[in-house]
Formats: C-alpha cells, structure tokens, sequence
C-alpha cells in the first residue's frame, strides 16, 4: 500500500509497517514519481495549492487523512469513492492550551504589561481575572470538551453550544439569547458555508461590553471589519489565533486595533500534537491493513 506523507520524519516513524510503502510528497510543484499509484495521502500541515491536481492524478487514492482537525480546504475538491479523514483529537491539548493561555493572557492583561516593560514603565493597576466569568464555548466538540476540563479549575460557568442541541449543550439557535451573558466567547466551529460570518456585526453587538472574543477556529467564521470596528470603539476584545486573511498582510488594521491580542495560526502547531499525529496516523494505516473501518471519517455537513 502506497503512502505518502509530507516530512521525511513522518515518513521514518511510519517505515516499520508492513506491507507499506512510504514515500514524502511536501506539497511543492513537482510531484515525485508513482503519483498515480498513492493509496493513501497524508497532505501538508499548511495544505498545498497542489491539492485539487494532486487528488486528480491519484487514480488510485482510497484516503486523505489529514494532519488538521479542520478540512474545509479538501472537502471541495474529494474525489468520489474517496474518504477524507481527519485529525479529530490530535490538536485537542495544543489547542485547549492555547485557548486557556490566550484567555488568562487577556484578562490579566499581560500584553499591555509587556508593552509596559518595553518602556520600563512599572504599569501598576488591577486587572481583570477569569474567576466567577462565563465562558460560552461555540463549537462544542472534543477541543471544546477538551478547553472545559482545562478550565475545571478556574471557578468559571461554561456554557456550551453546538449546531443541535443535546443534553446539557445549546443550539446555535439560542446564540443570540446567550451572548450577552458571556464575559468570553471562545469559537470552534470548523469552518463551513454555514459557518462563514457567523460572528458578524449582529453577533459581535450582542456580546456585553469588555467581553473577550477568543477565535481558535478559521479566519472566516469572524467577519473581520465587523470585529475591527468592535474593537477599535474599545467595546471588547479579542484573542485571535487564526485571521481572515492568512497570514495576516503587514499594513492590515487587526494589527494596530486596540485590545487584541494575535498568533499566527499556532495552537495545534506544539510537540503535544506531532506526537498525537503519528499516533493516529499508525492507527489508521493498521486499520486499513487490517480491513478494518477507519476512524474520523468526515461525512455530511460535520
Ligand atoms: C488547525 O488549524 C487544524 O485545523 O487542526
């Protein structure tokens, strides 16, 4: 069984399976011989441009499991026949981290302190804190699941929403009913036509002054002058991990707009997550060998 995977690493952790055959395709220009043999392609992390050909000119391709908990970029383009997989689980702890990090980082105020020090200003004032706030988590899923027992300790109320409702977590209907209560909105929808836009004007509006917008999901599910606004009226704030664009343009306003604080797209980018990556991806080729059904299949509108 022909696989190909992205880093030579990957490549070397995986060599030991019997029966297949690893080779590393980066995602440049040139791809290397036996294209159309490949069975099963593990993408770049940071997808490739390359995507629509290279699916294309895999006749023979049976899977794309992908290093992203996210797979909005190949869904448009999967071949009939073919399962698209994707990394549900691998990002949970990076991700949860970071959304904690950024959260706390925030409400304490750490990087106006930071800018303070730059100065050598010692910038005494009280803060905010994460203590007795609400927490409205929208996307709840495993990195949801997985920010709420991070945040078990840190005497706040979690509120969760999801598409549909089920027990003990609301559908997105009731959004507009909930964000005003919320002192932090964390988003984690994956990023759909359905879910562009989703925090527009009307959503940012209905969230409660000095609220703290948390986005760890794709760029597009804010709309970006609509937050802009929000935030250079100083109304609320946010932490952004992703950004519509991507990477974000030198010159653009998200920089200098007051009260945000930006990473470029790194919460699922730590050693936590290469371990748990290798972990699924053996698992899945072991299923597949073993004529087992694979896990993390992406069907329907997920
Ligand atoms: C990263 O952005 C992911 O989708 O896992």
């Amino acid at each position: 069984m022909k696989v190909w995977v992205p880093l030579p690493g990957i490549a070397q952790a995986l060599g030991d399976l019997p029966g297949v055959e690893v080779g590393v395709y980066d995602g440049g220009a040139e791809f290397p011989p036996g294209v159309e043999d490949v069975e099963v392609w593990v993408p770049p992390f940071f997808g490739t441009p390359r995507t629509p050909e290279a699916l294309a000119r895999m006749a023979r391709l049976r899977v794309v499991q992908t290093l992203t908990a996210g797979v909005d970029a190949y869904r448009p383009h999967m071949p009939d026949g073919v399962l698209l997989c994707n990394a549900k689980g691998v990002h949970d702890a990076g991700t949860a981290e970071w959304v904690v990090g950024a959260i706390l980082a925030m409400q304490h105020d750490f990087p106006a302190f930071d800018e303070a020090r730059r100065e050598e200003r010692w910038d005494y004032r009280f803060t905010g804190a994460l203590a007795d706030q609400t927490v409205l988590i929208v996307g709840y899923g495993s990195i949801g699941a997985a920010v709420e027992r991070r945040l078990a300790g840190f005497e706040v109320e979690v509120v969760r929403v999801a598409r549909t409702a089920r027990d003990g977590v609301h559908g997105e209907d009731e959004l507009p009913a909930l964000l005003p209560d919320a002192d932090v909105v964390v988003l984690l929808v994956p990023s759909t036509p359905a879910t562009a836009g989703l925090a527009d004007a009307a959503f940012l509006s209905r969230m409660k002054d000095g609220a703290l917008l948390v986005n760890a999901a794709r760029g597009p599910v804010v709309d970006t002058g609509a937050l802009v606004a929000e935030l250079n009226s100083r109304r609320i704030r946010a932490a952004l991990d992703v950004t519509d664009p991507e990477p974000l343009p030198a010159g653009h306003p998200l920089w200098k707009a007051p009260g945000v604080l930006i990473t470029p797209h790194v919460a699922g980018s730590t050693p936590a997550s290469g371990r748990r990556a290798l972990k699924l991806l053996r698992a899945q080729l072991e299923r597949l060998l073993a004529g087992e059904p694979l896990v993390n299949v992406i069907e329907g509108a997920y």
